[in-house]
């Protein structure tokens, strides 16, 4: 589990802080939910990878609980809930801090964050398209282009198609989906036993390998337009999906990939996930279209589509392209005294410049000048405000601006009435 300490968190909150402002510019409305839930909410609907690495506890009343590993299920649940009451279309968003008992690695840890962004109540491609933007809205925000990340994008029922029509039994899907899913992960030596004991001895590992590998978007499409009603409502799906892309001006940064199948059982359409294009990392986010998530859970349906991603690796990922921004920790002023005596004083202006919003400090200790003024260069101060033997003499203090070394002299009485023309504006 994880420490954060004041450095940690200064950075936390500049990630969270963008996260919500792309959430907010996409008009997404923030939402929370519990940090436990009944474990078969996760048993039922995310499938193995997610069960085997929950964090789950009995209860006194021996009731069965996990501490969630990701938020799509509580999200579902709370929609369903008030399904007929919510005004259409969802847009919500959420950052939840989430637990997962996976080995932790680069980019990987057993506790972290997860930016959600998800919209529910809308089949049109166009809820795929936003949230991929906002997305690449995002890593734009960090500075990062086609150049560092790539959105690979994939369609569960195009995929399907594809992989019926060369040859796998339509009810080993999930299985070939599962395989695929391990597909960048597994070097080609582990790839093809996994491929027979999942699939059997009719399926190619390597004709599998070359499908995955080689298939155009244009290919696929083309299955699944010969593979029924069902396949023609997919395809046109994911080519609407590609259209809306190009016009929200993100198509650059996406590429499809027959790759991406997603290890969570409830995906039903667009999968996609955000890899970077260096350095071996995990994704850097992941989702999809879950049509059938709140009818699972009794509810009515809703469809939705959305996607997680992690603080972990998306900190590692700007930190390994040297993109990490230094969100200082500075603060507008810190006073100074030049005596002992003159601590009354001193605090009373700063209670002053408090009251009035200002970030103002002063040393607990009472040191020379030189000393005070290196702790406020350590505070990472704009101003310095000298209080010395002028503030009895004239009634004077003097102004010290740290950035350009200007020093000025200001009546006491004139910066306690308008302390915030004199020293805000960091
Ligand atoms: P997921 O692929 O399990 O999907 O996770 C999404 C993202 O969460 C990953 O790409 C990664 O950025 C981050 N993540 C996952 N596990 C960890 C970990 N142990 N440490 C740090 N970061 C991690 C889901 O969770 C889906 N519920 C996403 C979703 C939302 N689908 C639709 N809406």
């Amino acid at each position: 589990m994880r420490d954060f300490y004041p450095d940690d968190v200064r950075l936390q909150n500049w990630l969270f802080d963008t996260w919500r402002a792309v959430s907010r510019s996409f008009g997404f409305e923030e939402y929370e939910g519990p940090i436990f839930e009944f474990l078969d909410l996760y048993r039922l609907k995310s499938g193995d990878e997610i069960v085997n690495e929950l964090f789950n506890f009995t209860d006194r009343g021996a009731r069965e609980f996990a501490i969630r590993p990701e938020m799509t299920p509580s999200l579902a649940r709370m929609v369903a809930a008030r399904a007929n009451a919510l005004p259409r279309p969802i847009k919500w968003f959420s950052i939840p801090r989430m637990c997962r008992a996976e080995k932790p690695q680069r980019g990987r840890l057993r506790e972290f964050f997860q930016w959600n962004l998800d919209v529910l109540g809308v089949e049109d491609p166009l809820a795929d398209a936003e949230v991929i933007s906002a997305a690449v809205a995002f890593f734009r925000a960090c500075g990062l282009t086609s150049q560092d990340v790539m959105m690979r994008i994939s369609h569960r029922g195009v995929a399907s198609a594809a992989l019926a029509k060369h040859g796998i039994p339509r009810e080993l899907i999930p299985q070939a989906f599962a395989v695929i899913d391990k597909f960048d992960r597994l070097t080609p030596e582990a790839f093809t036993p996994m491929c027979a004991e999942r699939l059997g001895a009719d399926v190619s590992a390597e004709a599998l390998r070359e499908l995955v590998t080689t298939a155009t978007m244009d290919d696929c499409l083309e299955l699944a337009t010969q593979d029924g009603p069902a396949g023609i409502v997919d395809a046109t799906a994911l080519r609407q999906l590609w259209g809306h892309l190009e016009s929200m001006g993100v198509a650059d940064v996406c590429t499809f990939d027959l790759r991406i199948v997603r290890g969570l059982a409830y995906y039903t359409g667009s999968v996609f996930e955000a890899h970077a294009r260096q350095g071996g990392l995990r994704a850097l986010c992941g989702g999809g279209r879950y049509d059938d998530l709140t009818g699972l859970l009794d509810g009515p349906r809703v469809p939705g589509v959305g996607f997680g991603m992690g603080d972990v690796p998306m900190i590692e990922c700007l930190k390994q392209l040297g993109k990490l921004p230094d969100p200082g920790d500075s603060i507008d002023v810190f006073v100074i005294d030049t005596d002992a005596s003159l601590l009354p004083q001193m605090l009373e202006i700063v209670a002053d410049l408090r009251s009035a919003g200002l970030r103002a400090d002063f040393s607990y200790k009472r040191t020379g000048v030189g000393k005070q003024f290196k702790q406020a260069g350590g505070r990472g101060a704009r101003y310095a405000l000298i209080v010395g033997d002028e503030l009895a003499e004239r009634g004077e203090v003097t102004i010290k601006d740290l950035r350009t070394g200007q020093q000025q002299t200001v009546a006491a009485a004139e910066l306690r009435q308008r302390p915030v023309e004199w020293l805000g504006g960091v």
